[in-house]
C-alpha cells in the first residue's frame, strides 16, 4: 500500500526526461511508482492541470542562524522554504559565529531536524571567520555534513588562498561557491551608472565581479576543481561563464529574481529593499541573465533570500544592509522573469530549480533533484496558472525586505513533499 498517490498532473522531471501526464506513487518516503496506473493510497492528491516535480532546490539560502535569530531562524527559514516549493535548502556560512567548523555544521543540522519541515544542507565557509587568509576546516565539515564551501558576502580576494582552497575541495569532491567582488573594487552601495550619479551614490562596478571570475576561472583551469559562481550579475560575467563552459571547465552558476527582474533604475526610490550585492544592475545585464538560463550558461536559479531586519532595512540607502528576500514567492518571480518574457519554459525553470542544483552541490545531494523510483520522495506541486498577489504580512520568512509586495504573480507552488511527508499546502 503506497501513502500518497498524486494523480493526473503533468510530471516534469528534467533530470530523467521526463515530461508527461502520470500518477506519481510514493511509499516509505521514496518515490514507488510513476504510471499511468492507478495503485492503491492512504492518500490522494489530485494535480489535474498542476505541474509535479522534483522538490525544489535553493542552494543559496540565508538562515541567519546562528547569531542573528532575531532576523531569521532555521525554523522559519524553512516554513518558507516549503511555502515557496523547496524541499532542499543550502545553508550560506556568513552567520555569527560564521559556519567554519564541524560544530558549525552539527549545529545546523541540529537547528534543520528541529524545525522538521525542509532538507537545510550546511555550506562550510572556505577561510577561517571568513576572513580570507587561512583555510578553514573543510575536511571535518565535509565529513560532518557541509555539502560545499563558501564566503559569501565576500569573494576570496588572495589568489594563493582560493588556489589552495580549490586544490582542497578538488580532493574532497565538494564545489567552491565564489561571490564574485574584488573588494578593491567594492566602493559604492549600487550599480555604478547615469542612476548612482543622479542620486549621489557610490557605485560598484562590474568589473569587480568579471575580474574575480576571470581570475577564478584560470584557477579552475589549473586546478580542475568544481567552482560555481553565486549571483551573476553582469553581461560581462554571462559570457565568461559561457567561453569557460566551451572550454568544458567544470563550471556553474546561478542567477537570482532580482537580477533576472530589476535594474538599479529601482533605486531611484531610495528604497532600501533595492539595495543588494551585486547590486541590481542594467536593462541589458537582465536580459544576458534570461539569455544565459535559456542557453544553459546560467544552471541554476537561486533566491540568495537575505533577511534582514526592520530596523536596518529602515536606515537610509547608504546605511543599509545588502540584502532582498524571495523564498516565499521565488516561484512566480521565475514564472514572469523567464516563462512569461518567452526566454523558457517550465521544463527549463525546473531544471534549473531541480536537476541542475543537485548536480552542481556534487555527490552529497545525490538522489534528491529527481522523481526517479527509489529517489527521497521530495515532491512540489506547482498551479502554473495561479494567479495570486504577493503580500509579505503573509511571509513565513521573519524578514520583510521584500520589493516585490503587491506584485502580481502568475504560478505557485500549492504542495511540497519532503521526505514522503506533505510539509506546505495552500
Ligand atoms: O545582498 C546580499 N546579502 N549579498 C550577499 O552576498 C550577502 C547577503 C547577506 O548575507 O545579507
Amino acid at each position: 500500500m503506497n501513502d500518497i498517490l498524486i494523480t493526473n498532473g503533468r510530471v516534469i522531471d528534467p533530470a530523467s526526461g521526463r515530461d508527461e501526464v502520470a500518477n506519481v506513487a510514493i511509499a516509505k518516503g521514496f518515490i514507488a511508482a510513476i504510471s499511468t496506473g492507478r495503485p492503491r493510497a492512504v492518500e490522494t492528491i489530485d494535480a489535474e492541470g498542476k505541474i509535479v516535480c522534483p522538490g525544489l532546490i535553493d542552494m543559496h539560502v540565508h538562515c541567519r542562524e546562528p547569531g542573528h535569530e532575531e532576523e531569521e531562524t532555521i525554523a522559519t527559514v524553512s516554513a518558507a522554504a516549503v511555502a515557496g516549493g523547496f524541499s532542499t535548502i543550502c545553508a550560506m556560512p556568513n552567520t555569527h559565529p560564521p559556519v567554519d567548523d564541524e560544530t558549525g555544521v552539527q549545529y545546523v543540522l541540529q537547528q534543520a531536524a528541529r524545525a522538521g519541515l525542509a532538507r537545510v544542507l550546511p555550506v562550510g565557509c572556505i577561510t577561517k571567520g571568513r576572513e580570507g587568509k587561512e583555510l578553514a576546516e573543510m575536511g571535518l565539515m565535509l565529513e560532518t555534513g557541509a555539502v560545499a564551501f563558501s564566503d559569501d558576502g565576500d569573494g576570496v580576494a588572495s589568489t594563493g588562498v582560493m588556489v589552495r582552497a580549490l586544490q582542497y575541495a578538488n580532493m574532497l569532491g565538494a564545489p567552491i561557491l565564489q561571490h564574485c567582488q574584488d573588494p578593491d573594487l567594492m566602493t559604492g552601495v549600487m550599480n555604478s551608472g547615469a542612476v548612482a550619479v543622479r542620486l549621489g551614490l557610490g557605485g560598484i562596478n562590474a568589473a569587480g565581479e568579471q575580474i574575480m571570475l576571470r581570475r577564478d576561472l584560470e584557477l579552475v583551469e589549473r586546478t580542475g576543481a568544481r567552482y560555481h559562481a553565486m549571483h551573476v550579475s553582469s553581461a560581462g560575467s554571462v559570457e565568461l561563464i559561457r567561453q569557460a563552459k566551451e572550454r568544458n571547465l567544470p563550471v556553474t552558476a546561478e542567477a537570482t529574481p532580482h537580477h533576472l527582474l530589476l535594474t538599479d533604475a529601482a533605486c531611484m526610490t531610495y528604497d532600501p529593499n533595492y539595495k543588494v550585492n551585486p547590486p541590481l544592475r542594467t536593462a541589458a545585464d537582465v536580459e544576458a541573465l534570461r539569455e544565459g538560463v535559456a542557453d544553459g550558461t546560467i544552471d541554476c536559479l537561486v533566491t540568495d533570500h537575505a533577511p534582514h531586519s526592520k530596523e536596518e532595512k529602515e536606515l537610509e540607502f547608504g546605511l543599509a544592509p545588502f540584502g532582498i528576500i524571495s523564498l516565499d514567492c521565488a516561484v512566480g518571480l521565475f514564472a514572469r522573469a523567464l516563462i512569461e518574457t518567452g526566454a523558457c519554459d517550465w521544463v527549463d525553470v525546473i531544471r534549473a530549480l531541480t536537476a541542475n542544483p543537485a548536480l552542481a552541490m556534487g555527490h552529497k545531494a545525490t538522489g534528491l533533484g529527481t522523481l526517479a523510483v527509489g529517489a527521497p520522495a521530495d515532491v512540489t506541486i506547482i498551479d502554473p496558472k495561479k494567479r495570486w498577489t504577493v503580500d509579505v504580512r503573509k511571509f513565513r520568512s521573519k524578514a520583510r525586505n521584500c520589493p516585490y509586495h503587491g506584485w502580481k504573480l502568475k504560478g505557485r507552488p500549492v504542495t511540497t513533499i519532503v521526505g514522503g511527508k506533505v510539509r506546505f499546502s495552500l
